[in-house]
């Protein structure tokens, strides 16, 4: 592979990143979801102003980029994630000015900075949906989004019923009256979320264009590149179909694949690769594409995104063979398409690892073992703001949950979603609040302060520590050449229950998940999980790093 020119930011100091690689090949991420992150002014919820202040903290994990979650004008009903104006500072977050200052900052220490792009709906009270609203059926304003005529239970109720069956993701019809209470206006809107997220009509080029100038504005600041939310979604079967079963969606969108994997889509990725490649340094897209991952890769082809998360291992339990079978569908994928696995385990949408691995004690400990394992993978890796503290999910009381998706009849996503404890001492919700405070947005459980980042930073068998150790021994490997882009992995099982990845040649990660202790393969350990207890072998829930060469 030749080697790229050093990424330098728009006339700024070279931010950092392998020669032989594309600097995302290698990259750590960190995502921040921001009103949960560090709250600057004392409102309960945090802002940009609170993330400016902890930047120093993101940069000394070494990550090398932050992805953050939505903080553009919204009304609040999916916690940003319906958005009612593309290019601007939500107050609630601070203003533009903030966050210039933080897109400086960030590239003075060395991170480039990722958004979140939501495309394929806004918020009910963008103004052009408010326009089509007003505009009324028929009218070329509501050809931005899908506004259909209702179907009727019968003569005497015209419109009555929406117009085909599918279901949100978030529970419940995925349509609503676009005036319910009207004789005349008998159009439904669609919409995959919630009600207050109309989706975009996609097959209307005005859609794609207006999107563009999105992109383009972002770009021009500096942005060093989006995370695109549902990408795979955008467009939806021509007409509207009914889809052959209206069960409720228990798995996302791909129970419908009338509103997935579009072969139209494609070309939006095409054409925002194309944009990206027009910029120095060109600026990364990746994908929320949740798909299995053949049908994932292919929106990782050579023109299309650069990324798209790897989430198969989400669903799995703590299952050495599942994962191999994964870890397995995924080089293939990769060596179909090229683009190598986006690791990731943990973020705002899903239960934190820690308790999906069996929680208490248990699911901590293979947690820290997954995140090790996870580091050495070939491919790049995101991580989760509190992954890095081992955080839990929290069980928020039910009085105080907000997730759309628990209102809409679904599970709530609220318990991954608890503010960061930064201080042991609980006052200032441990240091999330840097001024005497509301109460949080979402309280924060008793002895949440155990976590704190404070605490961690002083204890040499954190976490924390671990994880920072981790990202910088991965660095080095990468500035050695013993980690390269072109490196896959081929995954297989041992003694029934030890994972092992084989990286490049020479290069062995292993996770024990089983209950028993297993031989330790060869070859120097370069890393652990957990200091080695017995020469010879690997104590359940251990991951290691070895190198064979
Ligand atoms: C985001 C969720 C959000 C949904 C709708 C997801 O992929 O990560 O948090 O609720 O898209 O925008």
């Amino acid at each position: 592979m030749s080697a790229p020119a050093p990424a330098t930011h728009d006339g700024g100091a070279p931010l950092p990143g392998p020669a032989t690689a594309e600097w995302w090949q290698s990259a750590v991420i960190y995502q921040v979801y921001p009103r949960s992150f560090a709250d600057g002014n004392g409102d309960g919820v945090g802002d940009l102003p609170g993330l400016i202040a902890r930047l120093p903290y993101i940069a000394s994990l070494g990550v090398d980029g932050i992805w953050m979650t939505p903080f553009q004008p919204s009304p609040q009903v999916d916690q940003g994630y319906d958005v009612s104006d593309y290019c601007g500072v939500d107050p609630l977050f601070g203003t533009m000015e903030d966050f210039d200052r933080l897109l400086e900052l960030a590239h003075s220490l060395g991170l480039r900075i990722l958004l979140d792009v939501v495309p394929n709906h806004c918020s009910s009270e963008h103004p052009l949906f408010q326009q089509a609203l007003a505009a009324g059926p028929g009218s070329r304003e509501r050809e931005l989004f899908h506004f259909v005529e209702g179907r009727s239970s019968g003569p005497e109720s015209p419109s009555d019923l929406p117009p085909n069956n599918w279901q949100s993701v978030f529970g419940g019809q995925a349509w609503s009256r676009a005036t319910p209470d009207s004789d005349t206006d008998t159009e439904w809107y669609l919409h995959l979320f919630s009600a207050g997220q109309p989706d975009w009509n996609w097959r209307n080029p005005e859609v794609g264009d207006y999107f563009e100038d999105v992109l383009r504005f972002w770009f021009d600041k500096g942005v060093d590149g989006l995370r695109i939310d549902v990408a795979h979604a955008l467009f939806k079967a021509e007409g509207l179909p009914d889809a052959p079963s209206a069960s409720p969606v228990v798995d996302g969108l791909r129970s419908n694949p009338l509103v997935s994997d579009q072969e139209e889509v494609h070309e939006v990725y095409r054409r925002w690769r194309r944009l990206a490649e027009q910029y120095q340094p060109q600026r990364l897209l990746v994908g929320e594409v949740n798909l299995e991952p053949s049908r994932a890769a292919r929106y990782t082809r050579g023109d299309e995104m650069h990324q798209a998360f790897a989430f198969a291992f989400v669903r799995l339990g703590w299952d050495a063979v599942a994962w191999a079978a994964v870890g397995t569908e995924l080089e293939a994928a990769r060596t179909l398409h090229g683009a190598a696995p986006t690791w990731a385990l943990e973020n705002h949408d899903i239960v934190r690892s820690a308790t999906r691995f069996g929680g208490g004690r248990l699911g901590a400990r293979r947690a820290r073992a997954a995140l090790v394992a996870l580091l050495g993978l070939p491919g790049s890796a995101y991580i989760y703001q509190g992954q890095e503290l081992g955080l839990p999910e929290v069980d928020v009381p039910v009085d105080s949950r907000v997730d759309p998706m628990w209102a809409r009849g679904g599970v709530t996503r609220d318990g991954a979603r608890v503010p960061l404890p930064w201080a042991e001492n609980p006052s200032l919700t441990h240091g999330f609040s840097e001024r005497e405070a509301a109460g949080p947005w979402l309280p924060v459980p008793e002895g949440w302060g155990d976590y704190a980042v404070e605490r961690q930073q002083q204890d040499p068998h954190s976490v924390l520590h671990l994880a920072t150790q981790a990202i910088a021994l991965r660095r080095r490997l990468w500035d050695e050449g013993v980690f390269t882009a072109d490196d896959g992995g081929t995954w297989r099982v041992e003694e029934g229950t030890l994972l092992l990845c084989e990286r490049s040649p020479g290069f062995l990660v292993a996770l024990a998940m089983g209950a028993e202790r297993v031989k330790l393969p060869a070859g120097v350990v370069l890393f652990s999980a957990f200091p080695l207890a017995e020469d010879g072998w690997l104590q359940p829930d251990n991951a290691v790093w070895i190198r064979r060469d």
